[in-house]
């Protein structure tokens, strides 16, 4: 059997190992787990999403305390249309974070940024163009636009002078989003550089409805790869959602799939951002601990272990600090479930708001644990501890794996301490 190391990413007149880690907001694939992809010839991502957050805990600003400050007036009222973000602050922290993951790269490899869409913080056009533009500004590589596909967003920085040499791609989990998509930028002429497909079994939001289990990733591949083909159009199709092995990728670029995006796997890495006892959850949990639910404030499924401290966790909403989900009206569903809460139990000292989280408070606290369908496997990918703990492994380790793995085989890690089992 072939490996996926026999295979080449083409992008443009360059190539690359076909395995790209997919962003995961908040600061889940961090600066140091895309670099390492870069670094072994792949493709990584980090994430803008709530970048200042991220910015006060990795390069020490203020600019969540100072947004408090500045709107702690307004923390009772349920009306969020006052909270505003600074652009200028915005573009000065995306670019910090960008320009400071850049300057570390080394190898063959590309970082892209992956663009959460659905991030309407309190003015969706206006902090949509400047995320996008500051990140180009600071030389991204490329930048993945995901979850609530803004179909006019290559409008947004068609003026801007990297529009045409900075790599762009969609991610969509339809052949319909991506030909509405390809119709509405037709207009700038230009083509995304790839598209990811992404099948149900995805961590984070999902491109489908609560009967994500009808769909499957190959033949939603199979459909948009032959659309590609008939239209003529030259756009590398990577695929995303359960690939698990250096095998299962090796089956989709057998049937011509440029690449594949892989996410889960590196959850329990060493750079990635989920803490350490968080991880262990990941590791210990079984198929039922997994669910799909629609607690998320952005209106798409997302998948989740059963134990988040996020469900039903009912926090007064935290707009003030963040407001990433505001939408253009200053409105969050999760404000709307938590009044509704309080409403009907004025004097419980915590209320449990069981269809809607916080959802920047609980992903900024790394408490609420999306997760891939296939976190259930990742107990076989590495060995345990006299205590019961799994072994943390290295994202090169993982990267490695990916690639030159055959025959469904997943490479153990060499024990950092003894073992009970392997
Ligand atoms: C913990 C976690 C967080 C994620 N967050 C995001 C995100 O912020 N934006 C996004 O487009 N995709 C997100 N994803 C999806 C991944 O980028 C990727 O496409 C998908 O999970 C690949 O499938 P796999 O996890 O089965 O390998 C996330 C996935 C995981 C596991």
């Amino acid at each position: 059997m072939k490996r996926v190391d026999d295979y080449r990413l083409k992008l443009g007149d360059r190539e690359f190992v076909p395995i790209m880690i997919g962003g995961m907001g908040v600061d889940i694939s961090t600066s140091d787990l895309s670099l390492i992809a870069a670094g072994l010839g792949g493709i990584g991502h980090i994430s803008d999403a709530m970048v200042p957050t991220v910015s006060d805990r990795r390069y020490d600003t203020k600019y969540v305390r100072d947004k408090l400050k500045l709107y702690k007036h307004n923390v009772t009222n349920s009306n969020k249309s006052d909270v505003q973000f600074d652009l200028a602050l915005l573009a000065e922290a995306t670019e910090a974070h960008v320009r400071n993951t850049m300057e570390r790269k080394r190898g063959d490899g590309l970082i892209f940024i992956n663009c959460m869409e659905k991030l309407t913080m309190n003015g969706p056009k206006d902090t949509l163009r400047v995320r996008l533009r500051s990140a180009m500004d600071a030389g991204i590589d490329g930048i993945t636009l995901a979850a609530g596909l803004h179909l006019g967003s290559f409008a947004l920085i068609e003026d801007h002078p990297r529009f045409r040499d900075v790599k762009l791609g969609i991610i969509v989990s339809s052949l319909r989003a991506l030909q509405l998509f390809i119709k509405k930028s037709a207009r700038t002429q230009r083509l995304p550089d790839y598209v990811v497909v992404e099948g149900p079994l995805a961590g984070g939001h999902l491109g489908f409805g609560m009967d994500w289990a009808e769909y499957d990733l190959h033949t939603i591949v199979a459909e948009i790869s032959a659309w590609i083909k008939a239209e003529q159009l030259d756009i590398p199709v990577i695929a995303a959602g359960g690939v698990f092995t250096g095998s299962d990728a090796v089956r989709f670029l057998e049937t011509g799939v440029a690449g594949v995006q892989v996410a889960t796997r590196f959850t329990v890495t060493h750079e990635c951002g989920l803490p350490a006892d968080v991880q262990q959850h990941y590791f210990a949990a079984a198929e039922s601990d997994i669910e799909v639910n629609t607690i998320s404030p952005t209106g798409y499924p997302m998948r989740m272990l059963k134990s988040s401290p996020a469900i039903g966790d009912g926090i007064r909403p935290n707009c003030e600090a963040y407001g990433y989900l505001l939408d253009a009206n200053g409105s969050c569903s999760y404000i709307t479930a938590y009044n509704r809460e309080l409403a009907l139990h004025p004097d419980a000292k915590r209320i449990k708001v069981m269809d809607k989280t916080c959802l920047c408070t609980q992903m900024r606290n790394f408490d609420c644990w999306t997760c891939g369908h296939y976190t259930y496997r990742l107990k076989d990918t590495s060995i345990r501890a006299a205590d019961g703990s799994y072994q943390i492994l290295s994202a090169e380790h993982v990267f490695k794996d990916y690639q030159f793995s055959t025959d469904d085989t997943i490479a153990l890690p060499v024990p950092e301490y003894a073992t009970t089992e392997a």
